[in-house]
């Protein structure tokens, strides 16, 4: 297989569009993409677009023809690419291996989700299509409801507390006034979370992601051609895994087995270890979620995340600074497209293009969680590519 790297990055503010659609957001993070990287739409030969649920959020599907369609790109083969949460690191993924296998030289990967337009009941019914329809939908389950099990439990068997999982949201926030794309760009502090409105016991408002427009997008190139570019930022490594949809078929309530898998073969083909990660996008759709991202990419203990983040971890510049962006609970989440706008952060930081939030980086990972973790997707990025 031959190196990939990424050559161009952009992405719309993420937040409430009322005045955009779904294919005004994929254009706009296309045409940045593009222009970023200084090449033509007609150097593009393929697009892959991540989209969780454009027909039942918009009333739009098709989107990977529409998206070529309208960025002017008519003709290029498109696919979109739906694993729920995770179908913008799916895109990715999809549009690196394109480019490794040797059929295309120049891919664009991207992800767009239009999610306000409907009621908050509509958007947790949609987002509950995630999980197993049958045997936790139509009971009544919803996603902050799953989540709220999984803190349940993981504050059973560790002693885990609300006031750590605040602490998640509180270093998102922080880092998201720093951003000026991201939806809510305000300090919050541990006390704010535990007094906020109580949504699925113990999960609170401050304690979940929001829903969100946005879209992003990123050009990825072969070897030969990347290496023409000012600064190309590699992908080392790339991991994807499945798990089964329901919780209660699963073997651990705390930690993701799917994750613990792509990480690993993540980790083995960028011939890294978490120690040498610097800075990483997880997925912390509900702050739960991303204390336990913490333990299965490996950057502390099995039931320590807590007193990880406790201890300053997680802050810009320290052992491993995570979510520079906002994350999911600050920047946003609109579904489809978190994926890429995970990518878009870690090049910028690893071309030490991040302005403010700025960490030292040389070596970046992103965790992008389908559901609550049938699919896991993770990518790890680098300054250089592997020496083979
Ligand atoms: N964090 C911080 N503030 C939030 C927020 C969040 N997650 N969600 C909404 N708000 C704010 C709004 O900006 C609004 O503020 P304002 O009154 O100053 O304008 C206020 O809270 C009320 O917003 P509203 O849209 O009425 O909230 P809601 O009750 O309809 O939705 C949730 C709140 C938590 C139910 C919703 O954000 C949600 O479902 N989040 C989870 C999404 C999800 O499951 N994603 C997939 C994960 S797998």
């Amino acid at each position: 297989m031959r190196d990939v790297a990424v050559v161009g990055v952009g992405e719309t503010a993420f937040g409430e569009h009322w005045e955009k659609s779904l294919r005004d957001l994929s254009v706009a993070a296309g045409v940045a993409a593009i222009r970023d990287a200084g090449i033509e739409g007609a150097d593009i030969e393929a697009m892959y677009i991540g989209n969780m649920s454009g027909g039942r959020f918009a009333g739009q599907e098709h989107l990977a023809a529409l998206a070529a369609d309208q960025s002017g790109l008519v003709g290029i083969p498109s696919t979109r690419v739906e694993a729920a949460c995770a179908s913008g690191g799916l895109a990715f993924r999809q549009a690196c291996l394109a480019v490794a296998s040797g059929r295309y030289d120049i891919v664009i990967a991207a992800g767009a989700e239009k999610m306000t337009d409907l009621q908050t009941v509509d958007v947790t019914t949609t987002l509950m299509g995630a999980g197993d329809q049958e045997w936790e939908g139509w009971l009544g389950m919803s996603f902050p409801g799953l989540y709220a099990l999984m803190a349940r439990r993981h504050m059973y068997e560790y002693g885990t507390t609300k006031e750590q999982m605040a602490l998640f949201s509180v270093n998102g926030h922080k880092n998201a006034v720093l951003n000026p794309n991201a939806q809510f760009r305000f300090e919050i502090t541990v006390e704010d979370v535990l007094k906020s409105a109580l949504v699925a016991d113990p999960l609170r408002l401050l304690d979940c992601s929001p829903i969100t427009d946005g879209a992003a997008a990123v050009i990825v190139a072969s070897k030969d051609i990347a290496k023409k570019f000012k600064n190309p930022i590699w992908l080392l490594g790339s991991g994807q895994a499945t798990d089964a949809l329901a919780l209660h078929d699963r073997k651990s309530l705390t930690s993701l087995r799917a994750a613990k898998i792509a990480a690993k073969q993540a980790y083995k083909q960028s011939r890294t270890v978490p120690e040498k990660i610097d800075v990483a996008e997880v997925h912390d759709c509900f702050s739960i979620n991303g204390l336990i991202a913490l333990e299965d990419l490996g950057f502390c203990g099995v039931g320590k995340s807590g007193k990880f983040i406790e201890e300053g971890n997680i802050k810009r510049g320290a052992a491993v600074s995570i979510n520079t962006s906002g994350g999911l609970k600050a920047k946003g989440h609109p579904v489809g497209a978190t994926g890429v706008s995970q990518i878009v952060e870690i090049v910028k930081q690893l071309r030490g293009d991040a302005k403010k939030r700025q960490v030292h980086a040389d070596f970046g990972l992103t965790h992008n969680v389908g559901g609550s973790g049938a699919t896991v997707v993770v990518n790890i990025l680098g300054k250089d590519p592997i020496e083979r």
